[in-house]
């Protein structure tokens, strides 16, 4: 198992590409099921969720083909089983995106539940209720979800009591090959959907109303191959941005998509930060000076991104007064406080409300690593904490961040991978 060793104290400067983002990436890979014909796609990023993605997919039958340029084809021509399995699914559980396109190639699926994580028990009975509504008759049993739709997958109407991102994802892909015409209102608008609806209608579907909380899809009888380019991760990117922020440094990202970060960039401009937007580069400096504290409260897209909350309540720990950071979208994502506390991080937390009192620096402790997003915000405290911090259990940033270390060594980071 790796860790990080962090050693705090430089500035970061200078420039880094954005990969591929891993939430579009995912559901794009898994819609392959749905195309009997190859298809290449483009900017991938190289992560074990991804790498866990394409296992899935083989293991259904789908020829990979991986290129040295970070592109990948695949032809999903003869598929050989329709089970999602446990053993990869408990691994990651975005696998519940091969429901959808399954369902809407073979009329039938079985994927293991997904089970839940350490930010929450991450229910998936929005996906199910939405696809009842589509023909798909399901049952629960021995964990797994088993959906079949013996007539095919009719067109209807689906309105989502809460907004899923994932949850959009799979019924868009059903409705792509169900018969008729499908409404799905109060849909996800995380740019991530939209670059899977895009990437669906490149290879022949019929959808309207893309990027707005209502998705309208004329089913089609087949999907056929093509070529298709993954968005940039404005996660990876808004993590740098704060990162280099917290040091009181500067950085430029290329290979970005501005507008998708716009709730981030406010909130870093808040926070005294000098933002220039490109066509597709975004730099910010903070010319030396401490950021002030902001507040957040974490909403569904374009409101501020819950992927990006830990990494902000790393920035108010070393900020100019006092920020308030309200997590609203999972009932357990605040695992990284405590760690943080340990670092000496002046923070109250009140259920999913933490009071951020900044101090100058934290100190450099042995922490671990609980999720994702609380990882890459315990490496940024590492940056602005005296001493070393050691990250542990840093597969769970392999799984969303490609590179980190090398990333954040080339902004001038003191940063190291060890394997223990
Ligand atoms: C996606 O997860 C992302 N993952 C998450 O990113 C992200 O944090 C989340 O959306 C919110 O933006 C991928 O895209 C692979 P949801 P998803 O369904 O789709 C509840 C990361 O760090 N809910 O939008 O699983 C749910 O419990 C990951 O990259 C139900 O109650 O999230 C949560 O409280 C973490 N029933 C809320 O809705 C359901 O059937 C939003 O969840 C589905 C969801």
């Amino acid at each position: 198992m790796d860790r990080f060793i962090v050693r705090g104290g430089q500035t970061l400067a200078g420039e880094v590409r954005v990969s591929g983002a891993k939430n579009a990436a995912l559901p794009i890979l898994a819609a392959a099921l749905m195309v009997p014909g190859k298809i290449r796609f483009e900017n991938l990023p190289h992560l074990n969720d991804v790498t866990t993605m394409l296992q899935l997919l083989g293991r259904m039958g789908v020829e990979v083909l991986l290129d040295d340029t970070g592109s990948v084809e695949l032809d999903a021509t003869h598929l050989a089983s329709n089970v999602a399995p446990y053993d990869l699914v408990r691994t990651m559980r975005a696998s519940i995106v091969v429901l959808g396109p399954l369902l809407a190639r073979q009329h039938a699926a079985e994927v293991s539940l997904p089970g839940g994580c350490a930010i929450g028990a991450r229910p998936v009975n929005l996906h199910i209720k939405a696809l009842e509504k589509l023909g798909v008759e399901f049952e629960v049993t021995d964990g797994y979800i088993k959906g079949r739709a013996p007539g095919g997958l009719v067109g209807g109407k689906v309105l989502f009591e809460k907004i899923t991102v994932t949850g959009t994802e799979n019924v868009l892909m059903a409705a792509a090959l169900a018969r008729g015409e499908t409404i799905i209102e109060n849909a996800a608008r995380e740019p991530e959907v939209s670059d899977l609806a895009d990437c669906l209608v490149s290879l022949g579907a019929h959808i309207e109303g893309i990027g707005t909380d209502t998705l309208c899809i004329q089913g089609v009888p087949a999907l056929h191959g093509g070529t298709h380019r993954i968005i940039p991760d404005r996660i990876e990117a808004g993590t740098f941005l704060v990162a280099a922020a917290a040091t009181r440094g500067s950085c430029t990202l290329t290979d970005c998509i501005p507008a998708q970060l716009d709730a981030t960039l406010m909130k870093l401009e808040e926070a005294g930060a000098e933002i220039t937007r490109g066509e597709d580069f975004v730099s910010l400096d903070m010319h030396g000076q401490r950021p002030r504290a902001v507040n957040i409260t974490t909403l569904e897209y374009p409101g501020f991104a819950t992927d990006m909350q830990a990494q902000f309540v790393a920035l108010n720990a070393v900020a100019e007064g006092t920020g308030i950071v309200t997590e609203t979208i999972f009932e357990n994502r605040m695992m990284h406080i405590p760690e943080m506390q340990r670092m000496g991080a002046q923070i109250d937390l009140n259920a999913a409300t933490a009071t951020v009192m900044g101090i100058e620096r934290l100190r450099g402790a042995p922490v671990m690593s609980t999720d994702l997003r609380a990882s890459a915000s315990l490496v940024v405290a590492g940056l602005v904490a005296d001493g070393e911090t050691t990250v542990d259990r840093v597969y769970h940033i392999d799984r969303g961040y490609e590179r980190i270390e090398e990333k954040l060594r080339r902004l001038g980071a003191d940063i190291e991978r060890v394997r223990v």
